[in-house]
């Protein structure tokens, strides 16, 4: 096991931003940031010669303090580094852990197949060098997030072993009062990518059996540097993009490759009945000034009637 952060106790969400409520729904109970693929090198190095893997990352995490977001956690689903280099582990902690103190937020790291699990137990846990899975379970305030170890020392494809599905049917023996999200490395998803497929996750059936009549509402992983999604076993599975550089979907699926450019985060919104995964590019673009926080709290007077013929009658 890596960590387990406590529960807070609190049940109010912790993001301000959601906390008027026009439509049908409450507030979301629980925010998660979703990040991938940082692919991190030893002295700052760039990735491919070509992409600057650190500034990237750095942008990807002003972008999430832009956003206004406290949340409950911050998930990196692997890859972290590109090669599982001490160095490159340390400075993804001084990347990160400023923000994370800065957001009151725990830091979820999920090993990828380019870390390697001996140097990321060194380099962020501080445990001793040992081969054995990344694993961990987290409340919080009562949703459980469980970090899996989808790697396989020495390849690149994917697979949860026995061992590691039996110690997640214990864990999922008793439900969580909010469910459980399980955040992985590789998505249990295919790719219409050929080349991924290569390196998919192995034995699905044997981990779709131990999530199947589980409390488990959703699955966050990486490894595509693209953003999707889709179903496994009937559970939701979001894919996040890569904020070290991303496929260029627009070319045919033989001839996909990576570009500097659409690096993207997600931010996973947990309500009572319904998670959304919203994709947030990063970019720096000119941005209108309507929406206001003097409009939102004019809307918030109205009645929610006087609020339709506002916002919703065609003029
Ligand atoms: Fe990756
Ligand atoms: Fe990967």
């Amino acid at each position: 096991m890596t960590s387990a952060a406590p529960s807070d106790g609190s049940t109010q969400p912790r993001d301000p931003a959601a906390s008027v409520r026009f439509g049908r729904h409450e507030p979301a109970g629980h925010v998660l940031v979703h990040i991938s693929d940082t692919h991190l090198l030893a002295g700052g190095a760039a990735l491919g010669g070509r992409y600057d893997v650190e500034a990237n990352l750095d942008a990807t995490l002003a972008a999430v303090e832009r956003t206004g977001v406290r949340p409950d956690a911050l998930v990196f689903t692997g890859d972290l580094t590109d090669l599982g280099e001490p160095d490159a582990y340390r400075r993804l902690r001084e990347a990160v852990e400023p923000v994370a103190e800065r957001l009151a937020a725990p830091i979820v790291w999920v090993a990828g197949n380019h870390d390697e699990r001996d140097a990321m137990r060194v380099g962020l846990f501080g445990g001793p060098s040992t081969r054995e899975p990344l694993t961990g379970v987290w409340d919080l305030s009562g949703l459980r997030l469980v970090a899996l170890d989808s790697t396989v020392p020495g390849w690149h494809h994917g697979d949860i072993d026995a061992d590691q599905r039996d110690w997640l049917r214990g864990i999922l023996s008793e439900s969580a009062p909010h469910g459980t999200i399980l955040a992985m490395h590789h998505p249990p998803l295919p790719s219409h990518v050929p080349f991924f497929d290569i390196l998919e996750l192995r034995h699905q059936e044997a981990l779709a059996e131990t999530i199947a009549g589980t409390d488990v509402r959703g699955i966050l992983a990486g490894h595509l540097h693209y953003s999707t999604s889709g179903t496994f076993a009937g559970v939701p599975v979001s894919v996040a993009s890569a904020t070290c550089y991303t496929m260029n979907l627009q070319r045919p699926p033989q001839a996909v490759n990576g570009m500097d450019a659409g690096q993207a985060f997600q931010l996973v919104h947990v309500y009572d009945d319904v998670i959304t995964h919203t994709v947030v590019p990063v970019v720096d673009a000119p941005t209108g000034e309507y929406f206001s926080a003097e409009w939102v709290a004019e809307m918030a007077r109205l009645s929610p009637q006087e609020r339709l013929e506002a916002f919703s009658r065609k003029r």
